[in-house]
C-alpha cells in the first residue's frame, strides 16, 4: 500500500482491508472499539448519536446493536468508508456526511452522544480545541463525548520508546516489515497525536465537567466527557 495525497483519498485506499490492518496495526484496537458501548453508564440510552470519522463503521456497529433506534450521523472525509457503512447498516435510520471535519456543521445541542474512534488525531492542535468546542456546543444537557486514540505527542520524551514497542507488535503481526514501513509513512503524513494531559486540558476548556478514562494502556487511551 502506498501513502496517498490527501486524508480521504489515503482512507478510500486503506478502506479495502481496513478491520483486519487496523487490529494488526494497532494495540489493543479492539478493546478500544469495545469501551464505546462498555464505559457507558448503564442508564444511558442515547437517540442520537454522531459519530465523527466513522469510517467502516466499526464504532458505529458495536453502539447499533444496543441502540438500534437512534439516529445516527456519520461524518468521514472518504467516500469509500461511507459506502462501506451504506451497504453494512441499510435496516438503520443513518444521516451520511461526506466531508471533512470542518466542512461540517455541528448543530447546537442535537446530539445525545458524540463518539469518534482513532479520527481526531488527523487533526492539528487548533483543529482539535476547535473540534473539542464544537463536540460540546452539538452535545444537549447530560451528553456524553466518548473517545479514543492515540495520547501522545511525537516530541514526548516516551514517543520513541513508544514506537519501539509498536514496531514489535506490528512485526508479530505483518512479519514482513512492509506493512511497518507503509504504516510509518503514513503515520509521518497525516498522523498528529496529542499527550494525554494536553487534551484533557482542551477537553476541560471546552467545557466538559467531568472527564473519565475507561481503558488505557500505554498511550492507547479511551476516554468519555460529560456535559
Ligand atoms: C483510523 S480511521 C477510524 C475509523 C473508525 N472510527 C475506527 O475507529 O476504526 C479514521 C477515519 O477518520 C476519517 N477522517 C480523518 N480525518 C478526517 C477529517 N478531518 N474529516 C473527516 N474525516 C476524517 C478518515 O477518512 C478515516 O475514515
Amino acid at each position: 500500500m502506498k501513502t496517498e495525497k490527501n486524508i480521504a483519498l489515503e482512507f478510500n485506499e486503506f478502506s479495502k482491508n481496513y478491520t483486519n490492518d487496523m487490529i494488526g496495526c494497532v494495540p489493543h484496537y479492539m478493546s478500544l472499539i469495545s469501551g464505546f458501548v462498555n464505559s457507558l453508564p448503564e442508564n444511558f440510552k442515547p437517540q442520537s448519536i454522531l459519530d465523527l470519522g466513522s469510517g467502516n463503521g466499526n464504532v458505529t456497529a458495536q453502539l447499533i446493536s444496543f441502540f438500534p433506534n437512534a439516529i445516527y450521523t456519520l461524518v468521514d472525509a472518504s467516500s469509500e468508508m461511507i459506502n462501506l457503512c451504506r451497504n453494512h447498516f441499510n435496516e438503520y435510520t443513518i444521516i451520511y456526511e461526506n466531508k471533512y471535519f470542518k466542512d461540517f456543521s455541528f448543530n447546537k445541542e442535537s446530539y445525545d452522544l458524540v463518539v469518534a474512534g482513532f479520527s481526531i488525531h488527523h487533526c492539528d492542535e487548533n483543529e482539535k480545541q476547535a473540534m473539542f468546542g464544537n463536540i460540546y456546543n452539538s452535545l444537549k444537557k447530560g451528553g456524553i463525548f466518548s473517545y479514543c486514540d492515540l495520547m501522545i505527542s511525537k516530541t514526548n520524551p516516551d514517543h520513541k520508546r513508544l514506537m519501539q514497542q509498536w514496531k514489535e507488535f506490528v512485526r508479530i503481526n505483518f512479519p514482513d516489515g512492509e506493512k511497518w514501513n507503509w504504516l510509518m509513512e503514513h503515520y509521518q503524513t497525516f498522523d498528529k497525536p496529542t499527550d494525554y494531559p494536553l487534551q484533557k486540558d482542551w477537553i476541560s476548556n471546552a467545557g466538559f465537567s467531568t472527564i473519565e478514562i475507561g481503558f488505557r494502556e500505554e498511550y492507547w487511551v479511551h476516554l468519555q466527557a460529560m456535559k
